[in-house]
């Protein structure tokens, strides 16, 4: 079978269009997607439609036409173009090929000349295939309650990982990462999200502050002004570029169900969820693995992690796991000392003091995580008897952290 090749023309005139439109359609593999005599109208159908082949007439205003010549040739390098004219001057055929095109094409159109010139584009498009994009692995650490430890923990995620990771602060008001990391950067999120479309490696990179060869951070904007302007689709943009970029992309959101943290977590292929083991914490992970289901997100997507956790709180963790209707994948040690002293120093503990017990957990959640390993589903079906009973001592006892659910 063969390939189709898609093509739009630029044509100078009405006469013009339906000399080579009759011409191509003696062509099987000829699928012609668009044409007319309005360059602009014609770039924006060439960058959504993103054709094999662009036949540019150059007609009276050659001059004009080897200019758009030269844009397309620059925006879409993977499109071939080919320069038709009346007449062959050498000065023209020179000018057209240096701006861009690939062939010539005489008008009126001889048959075998256009079969000839056919051929060749079509060699030159099936050369052009297109490599696919990396897609690093996106993983949001997210808990609905602020206070838990999320960036303490994202920020050590992102620095256990040994490959090329970002870490990037999604609460663009008032973010803090830069001090997790002891860095002071330059850029934010909000020159990325204005430079969006044209983001590459070399952009992506002068936006970032590195921390270390693998780890780099992409901070909150420093004035709320220009947070202000980051809207959802910008973030998400931004995040699909990051994602080519980097092996891992590690987002700390904010702690809202907000339109630029939904962004994040939709995009995510993890979320872990953070929780301390106290009512409030306990209720509103609950709250946000409904919203979660709400949303349609894979339970499978969702790791959930205690964080500050001590043998002194009296709660049973498998009826935390039961009342949740999910595993607990890792506990993170409670040890305020070891966690203000690694976030005063601005280094991340897992490699300030890696041997710590924080750091081991982290480190070992970290491989979780990376490798997305799925889970055994275990009979952890959620209990309703526990959350209306929960309520009911929450009223009684306000709030008392030693609570213990199994008691209830
Ligand atoms: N495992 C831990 N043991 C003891 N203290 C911890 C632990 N993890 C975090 N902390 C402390 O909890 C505090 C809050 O941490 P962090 O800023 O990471 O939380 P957050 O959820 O990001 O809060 P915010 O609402 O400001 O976004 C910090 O002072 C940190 O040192
Ligand atoms: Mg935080």
């Amino acid at each position: 079978m063969t390939q189709p090749l898609t093509l739009v023309v630029l044509s100078t005139g009405l006469d013009n269009f339906k000399e080579i439109r009759t011409a191509l359609s003696a062509d099987k593999r000829v699928q012609l997607l668009a044409g007319g005599n309005d360059a602009e109208q014609l770039h924006e159908e060439i960058i959504r439609l993103k054709p094999m082949v662009a036949i540019i007439s150059l007609g009276a205003e050659a001059e004009q036409a080897i200019k758009f010549i030269e844009r397309l040739s620059s925006e879409l390098p993977r499109m071939a173009i080919i320069s038709a004219a009346n007449n062959l001057s050498p000065e023209i055929l020179l000018q057209s090929l240096r701006a861009g095109a690939r062939e010539f094409l005489r008008l009126p159109i001889s048959a075998q000349e256009l079969k000839t010139v056919l051929d060749r584009v079509a060699e030159f498009s099936a050369g052009q295939v297109e490599t696919p994009k990396k897609k690093g692995r996106m993983i949001a650490v997210f808990s609905s309650k602020g206070g838990c430890g999320t960036s303490f923990i994202a920020t050590n995620l992102a620095a256990a990982t040994a490959a090329r990771t970002v870490l990037v602060d999604l609460n663009l008001q008032a973010g803090d990462l830069p001090l997790f990391l002891g860095v002071n950067p330059k850029y934010s999120f909000a020159d990325m999200a204005e430079n969006r479309a044209r983001l590459d490696d070399a952009l992506i990179t002068s936006f970032v502050t590195p921390y270390s060869s693998n780890l780099s951070l992409l901070a909150a904007p420093k004035e709320a002004d220009s947070a202000d302007e980051i809207e959802p689709e910008h973030v998400f943009e931004v995040l699909q570029k990051l994602r080519e970029s980097y092996d891992f992309v590690v987002l700390d959101p904010q702690h809202t169900f907000d339109s630029i943290t939904l962004a994040a977590l939709d995009q995510s292929d993890e979320i872990v969820l953070v929780l301390t083991l106290d009512i409030p914490a306990i209720r509103s992970t609950q709250r946000a693995l409904e919203i979660f289901d709400r949303l349609g997100y894979s339970r499978q997507k969702v790791r959930i992690v205690v964080n500050r956790w001590s043998k002194l709180i009296d709660v049973d963790l498998r009826e935390v796991e039961k009342f949740l209707g999910e595993p607990v994948i890792g506990y993170v040690p409670s040890d305020y000392q070891t966690a203000v002293t690694s976030i005063n120093l601005g280094q991340p503990l897992v490699q300030s003091d890696p041997n710590s017990k924080i750091a081991l957990e982290i480190k070992r959640i970290a491989k979780t995580v990376a490798t997305g390993a799925v889970r055994i589903q275990e009979d952890v079906q959620p209990r309703r008897k526990l959350w209306e009973s929960l309520f009911k001592r929450e009223a009684a006892q306000s709030l008392k952290l030693q609570t213990s659910l199994e008691k209830f």
